[in-house]
């Protein structure tokens, strides 16, 4: 139907063209062609070369993919990793206890025979990336159907893995970029032993907590310590205390000099996921009708822990790490949704589309493309009840509630006897037993059942009855639509939410488990709820947007050929990518201009004595109070954060802000409220990545926790004249 073109030479034409504007997540080895000259014209002083070679250890090998999300990237030559403390805040809570509160108090090992093992935590290097699009799309014609397409995709990929030249404990990844017109293959390094060496008290590292969080400007010190251990060989390996510090190719040295407005900035890391060239029609959708879902429903959630939280310390223990990832998608949905309506960003869309379609009119060249807007505006139409009511069911009954986890737990059992046999059933059913304490730690069966009374009302009150499935309609009956007590006879009466009962169920032999499993009511429920979601939503979800996935990729292309003037880079995928940008400050409305940077005198303005979110420790305030900054103060303050017109997201949380000659100033981890619409509409008056200034950090470590030792593994660089 549609015609396909010689991509790659398309993305070179273009980018050369355009003037920088902050936008962009840029794939390293392209570096070279597509980005050097305007780095180095912005203030660079590196080579491209530098920030990734596969023939000499580069900046690349110091970023590291942390735990599957998050990045994080290594700061000395014993593997130490520097993070986001919300990127090792789940692991720092597994460790934590009422009586010994990491959360709390902090942690900080005062050597590596201290430093704690984080059971379940990865940490992956990115050995070598290339171009292998051919070889995936060999075969892939347009007359395929998308399965056939799909299909022939796979197969490619499946025996590209084979024959791809890698050591044994290697792995590859193939990812496809530009909605499926390029395809990429990554040689990645696991390790599996990754040990906590410190983290402060969350009065320091999650200071503002959730207030704060998407806000500038900020006074979090959003960081923590791991290292990566290594076997003798220096390879990865799982746990074992003769494992030893691992020797990186490269790493990250820290600068000293300080940074001012209008400095070359950049950032490498793991961008998650945008969609920046979604048409009108889907930012529609997305802004107006799937946001608000989400928002409102996690308003009850969040409503329901806070007040829990707030009246005992165990709660706020157990919930602390919940809360935070609840909030924070809900908090970047509403400055989503706000930053979209002050800038316009919908009218933008649309007169984008408009344009397209005006030059595609014009045009017989591109008589191919004429109902390309059109079909998908269709489709997405069509779309719309059934992703609205797949957001209801995902927020309701799964993202919300801690039930659905129990009941995730016995359907991977159920599977694993289907799939693999009854030795390997027993074998999963023993780690489980072994592990029931860790199920229950942090779950409160009261508040679960809350929560999901609560959202269960709202689901039954605003969706169309159309896509409430039977079983529920008719328990609600049996209840009189008696939402708490229909939730609380589920809860109160399944065996899976009880740790004995589920200890005693998980006893049992096969015959009487699957007995007790079938026979459970909150089995049965979510049984009947997967089958109605799986069959009559998200099947149907999942057609159109296959649908409009083949017209995306079209689209892709078309949008290159059609207005070559734009840039067009790749959005976000979870892979490797350099953002660039400056230190810069920004007009968020009329009258109002932010500065660039904060100082700990912030810290003091917002201290509220005993909050949860704005407290600050006695020893920070004494340090303040001496004006105790050691040689990482600057004028007598003492630096703490600052933004910058780099190009982030999610994912790149913990990601290294690096400076014009290669050395770390900074720790990437937010955005600004005005511009978290820059997932879907990157704007550049006010979109800013948020980072903690590296001279915080290591005041943190050294005056704060008196960690001296892991300062001197560091390799500090120091401004000119200012002398050790
Ligand atoms: N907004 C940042 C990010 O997206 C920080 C989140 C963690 N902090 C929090 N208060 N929940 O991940
Ligand atoms: N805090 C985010 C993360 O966890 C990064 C901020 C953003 O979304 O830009 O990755």
């Amino acid at each position: 139907m549609y015609k396909q073109i010689h991509f790659i030479s398309l993305c070179l034409l273009i980018i050369s063209q355009s003037l920088f504007a902050g936008e962009g997540m840029w794939l390293p080895i392209f570096l070279k062609s597509l980005n050097e000259k305007e780095m180095k014209a912005m203030g660079m002083k590196i080579s491209a070369d530098d920030i990734y070679n596969i023939n000499k250890g580069s900046l690349k090998d110091a970023i590291v993919q942390f735990g599957g999300g998050c990045t994080s990237e290594i700061i000395s030559n014993e593997g130490l990793l520097l993070t986001n403390h919300h990127c090792g805040f789940g692991y720092v809570q597994s460790l934590t206890t009422v009586e010994q509160n990491y959360i709390r108090d902090g942690f900080w090992a005062r050597s590596k025979s201290e430093e704690q093992v984080c059971s379940g935590l990865t940490a992956t290097l990115i050995v070598r990336m290339e171009d292998v699009s051919a070889i995936i799309l060999n075969g892939v014609n347009p007359k395929m159907t998308e399965l056939q397409r799909r299909n022939k995709v796979d197969e490619n990929i499946e025996k590209l893995k084979l024959v791809l030249p890698k050591l044994d404990d290697q792995e590859v990844l193939i990812r496809s970029f530009y909605n499926g017109n390029q395809y990429f293959a990554f040689v990645t390094e696991t390790f599996k032993d990754i040990r906590l060496v410190g983290t402060p008290p969350e009065s320091i590292g999650k200071f503002g907590a959730d207030t704060d969080n998407w806000v500038w400007p900020r006074h979090t010190g959003d960081f923590s310590l791991f290292r990566i251990y290594a076997d003798k060989s220096n390879r990865p390996a799982a746990y074992s205390k003769d494992n030893i510090p691992y020797k990186p190719k490269h790493f990250l040295p820290i600068s000293l000099s300080g940074i001012k407005e209008g400095d070359f900035t950049m950032v490498f890391g793991f961008p998650g996921r945008t969609t920046e060239y979604l048409i009108y029609e889907a930012n529609k959708q997305q802004i107006e009708v799937l946001n608000p879902v989400r928002i409102s429903l996690r308003d009850k959630t969040l409503k329901i822990l806070d007040k829990y939280m707030r009246a005992d310390e165990k709660t706020k223990i157990q919930y602390a790490s919940k809360y935070a990832g609840i909030a924070n998608s809900w908090k970047k949905w509403i400055g989503e949704n706000l930053g979209m309506k002050v800038s316009k960003g919908l009218d933008k869309k649309l007169k984008a589309d408009l344009e397209f379609q005006k030059r595609v009119n014009q045009n017989p060249k591109f008589e191919a493309y004429r109902k390309l807007i059109p079909d998908m505006e269709f489709l997405y139409k069509r779309l719309e009840p059934f992703a609205k009511a797949r957001e209801y069911y995902a927020e309701t009954f799964v993202r919300n509630v801690d039930v659905y986890d129990y009941y995730q737990l016995v359907k991977s059992l159920i599977n694993t006897y289907e799939g693999r046999g009854e030795a390997k059933f027993n074998l999963s059913k023993q780690d489980i037993l072994k592990n029931i304490d860790a199920y229950f730690k942090d779950f409160n069966t009261s508040i679960d059942q809350e929560i999901f009374a609560s959202l269960l009302e709202q689901f039954i009150t605003e969706m169309n009855p159309a896509f409430v499935f039977n079983s529920l309609k008719e328990a609600l009956k049996t209840n009189h639509s008696d939402y708490k007590a229909f939730a609380k006879s589920l809860y109160t009466s399944s065996k899976l939410t009880n740790q004995d009962s589920l200890y005693r169920i998980m006893s049992m032999d096969y015959v009487q488990w699957i007995a007790a499993i079938k026979a459970d009511p909150l089995y049965q429920f979510y049984e009947d709820m997967n089958f109605y979601q799986n069959n009559d939503i998200n099947k149907l979800c999942f057609d159109l947007e296959e649908q409009i996935n083949a017209l995306r990729r079209t689209h892709m292309t078309a949008l290159m050929e059609v207005l070559p003037e734009k840039r067009y880079y790749p959005d976000a995928n979870s892979t490797l990518r350099v953002t660039y940008g400056k230190v810069e400050g920004f007009k968020p409305r009329d009258g109002v201009h932010y500065l660039s940077k904060t100082t700990l005198d912030g810290v003091m303005e917002k201290y509220i004595p005993g909050d949860y979110e704005f407290d600050v420790p006695k020893k920070l305030q004494s340090l303040y109070n001496n004006k105790d900054y050691g040689i990482y103060g600057e004028d007598g303050k003492m630096p703490l954060a600052f933004i910058g017109s780099n190009h982030t997201t999610g994912g790149n949380s913990g990601s290294p802000a690096i400076d014009a000659h290669g050395n770390l100033i900074g720790l990437n981890f937010d955005r600004v409220w005005e511009g978290t619409m820059s997932d879907i509409n990157y704007d550049p008056s006010i979109c800013r990545n948020i980072m903690v200034d590296a001279r915080y950090i290591l005041f943190i470590i050294d005056k704060f926790a008196g960690a001296k030792w892991l300062i001197d593994e560091m390799k500090l660089v120091y401004p000119k004249g200012k002398k050790k």
